[in-house]
């Protein structure tokens, strides 16, 4: 029914969804961006990989068909759902600040396409810790398919576009970038990528694990890089990174479990404050395209914003209070939201002096068993910093641009320089990746996240109040119309919908300034509870695909 009604109310972004039936499976199912991927995932469960198999080698797998953010040169995220009763397991493989790393190294100005910009890589390692800890297959059958893909895959449209766009940028200016993605005419549909360098640092990391990378030939490589073109990562710094187990931080919601990354994410936190905020309020009296409650939305997103950016860093590094996510908080902050006017953000954060993509991805992966992953990981900007480690194959990221710039300086843009997420040699830089798990009386029900930098944590929100608080089917809640208010800049982005121009000047009349622009890529997965049925939330906004075992 609810989903009858979004797709009347949200015709635009619902025609092609209309049209499509529902993905679902008995048994596994995998749903990330890239289609290649999708099915190296099935290919890993129907070999009889779990959940955490079957992520490692889409992992693998989008390394080499999503250049732009699929990644073995960056980080992230993953959120594992044990099953068997078993409390869900946070592995953080976010990048750190190199040892040479400092506080003001971006406080002049940074050119994010330099390998300066880039941190120590987590994703080899946090795979490895994954796979060490829940995996069934062999390793090497798990990086075997990505190889594969390396030694030629072909492009799809959007990949074709995004090349050809990341090639005719003059900001492009490293020759291996050139060398490895370069073709002369430009990218089309069907074309034929064929990435030799990358195959083989793949296989040695199939063969000799994520020492292969961290300390191994690659490490050279990457070292050598870093000489040629003044990047700050040693050799001490690759041996000494480590992917950590952490507890996922847990909220709860009108009965719901939440379960989100703990910091270096921030976003975990701030979904579980949002929806404390939510709690106290009758969402579902105004429709979720309503005017009425994107003012609901904006002024939740923008207090639980100003929290982030006074509070959050590298719990390893500083002290992140616990009062956060609770309920008592929540019932604070909204003590002073008004219905029909929006709050100005600096009167959120007195104590600061206030002067502020396809980048990202995120892929969601169930079982049979019921054992289920939720995975966002990324090199930052799309493409990185743009330099491809010579000889190696692979996109450095260029994370460190997520940490504060210029200590001590918030401004009205955007900008953050408050103390919890300044650089410091071996700090991970605060993110918005959100993977998320929602359960119900001990049984998982969504598995979410998106990309897109800091609206990811408002896009995760959306589509958990699309879904429980609608009622909304996981694929009507994906293609939902998002918003995101993220404190500084002072206003309210919104995706296209129906009657935009009214949408717009209603807000404007409450103080709400307004742009419109596309968000996120939350390739989401739903589980029934009666009857174990998984469906698939495939976001068409990119590319995507989803599909089951059986
Ligand atoms: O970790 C973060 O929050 C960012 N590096 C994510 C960047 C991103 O999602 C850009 N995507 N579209």
């Amino acid at each position: 029914m609810l989903r009858a009604a979004l797709l009347t109310a949200f015709a635009v972004v619902a025609t092609t969804v209309a049209a499509d039936p529902p993905i679902t499976s008995t048994g596994g199912m995998v749903v990330s961006v890239s289609p290649p991927a999708t099915d190296v995932g099935v290919a890993t469960l129907k070999a009889g990989g779990n959940a955490v198999d079957a992520a490692v080698a889409v992992a693998f797998a989008e390394a080499v068909t999503w250049p732009e953010a699929g990644n073995i040169g960056g980080g992230g995220f993953m959120l594992v759902w044990p099953g068997d009763g078993k409390e869900p397991v946070f592995i953080d493989y976010r990048e750190t600040a190199p040892a040479k790393a400092t506080a003001e190294m971006f406080a002049k100005g940074v050119n994010y396409q330099s390998a300066v910009t880039a941190g120590v890589p987590g994703t080899v390692r946090g795979l490895e810790l994954a796979h060490a800890k829940f995996g069934k297959l062999k390793w090497k059958e798990l990086v075997a398919p990505a190889v594969k893909l390396a030694d030629g895959f072909a492009v799809t449209a959007g990949l074709a576009k995004r090349l050809n766009g990341v090639l005719t940028d003059k900001k492009t200016t490293n020759a291996e970038f050139r060398r490895v993605f370069g073709k002369v005419g430009g990218w089309k549909a069907g074309d034929v990528l064929k990435q030799p360098d990358l195959a083989k640092t793949l296989q040695a990391v199939a063969d000799g694990g994520a020492d292969a990378f961290y300390t191994g030939k690659v490490a050279e490589q990457i070292v050598a890089e870093m000489t040629a073109s003044n990047g700050l990562i040693s050799a001490a710094d690759l041996k000494g990174y480590t992917a950590k187990v952490r507890k996922p931080v847990h909220g709860t919601y009108r009965g719901y479990d939440i379960y989100g990354p703990s910091p270096p994410s921030s976003g975990g936190i701030a979904v579980i404050e949002m929806l404390n905020m939510l709690e106290l309020q009758d969402v579902k009296a105004h429709p979720w395209a309503s005017v009425e409650t994107a003012h609901l939305m904006a002024e939740v997103m923008r207090r639980a914003f100003a929290d982030r950016a006074v509070h959050l860093g590298d719990a390893d590094f500083v002290k992140v209070p616990t009062h956060l996510v609770s309920k008592d908080h929540a019932k604070s902050l909204m003590a002073t939201f008004d219905p029909d006017k929006a709050t100005r953000s600096d009167a959120l954060a007195p104590e600061i002096d206030v002067k502020d993509g396809t980048n990202t991805t995120h892929f969601s992966i169930i079982d049979k068993s019921g054992m289920a992953v939720s995975n966002t990981y990324t090199l930052e900007n799309s493409f990185g910093c743009r330099v491809v480690v010579r000889g190696a194959g692979f996109i450095l990221n260029n994370e460190m641009t997520d940490f504060n710039h210029r200590p001590g300086v918030t401004t009205k843009a955007g900008g953050i320089g408050t103390l919890p997420n300044q650089i410091a040699p071996g700090k991970r830089m605060l993110s918005s990746m959100t993977p998320t798990l929602v359960a119900k009386d001990g049984k998982l029900r969504l598995v979410t996240g998106s990309p897109g930098g800091r609206t990811i944590i408002n896009t995760v929100l959306g589509v958990i109040v699309n879904v429980i608080d609608y009622g909304a089917d996981v694929q009507a809640a994906v293609d939902a119309p998002r918003l995101h208010h993220q404190w500084f800049p002072e206003r309210i982005s919104a995706e296209d919908r129906p009657g935009f121009a009214e949408f717009e000047k209603a807000l404007k009349a409450k103080g709400h300034a307004v742009v419109k622009h596309r968000q996120g890529d939350a390739h989401s997965i739903a589980i029934d509870p009666k009857t174990g049925l998984r469906t698939a939330g495939v976001d068409k906004r990119l590319d995507g695909k989803g599909a089951g075992t059986e």
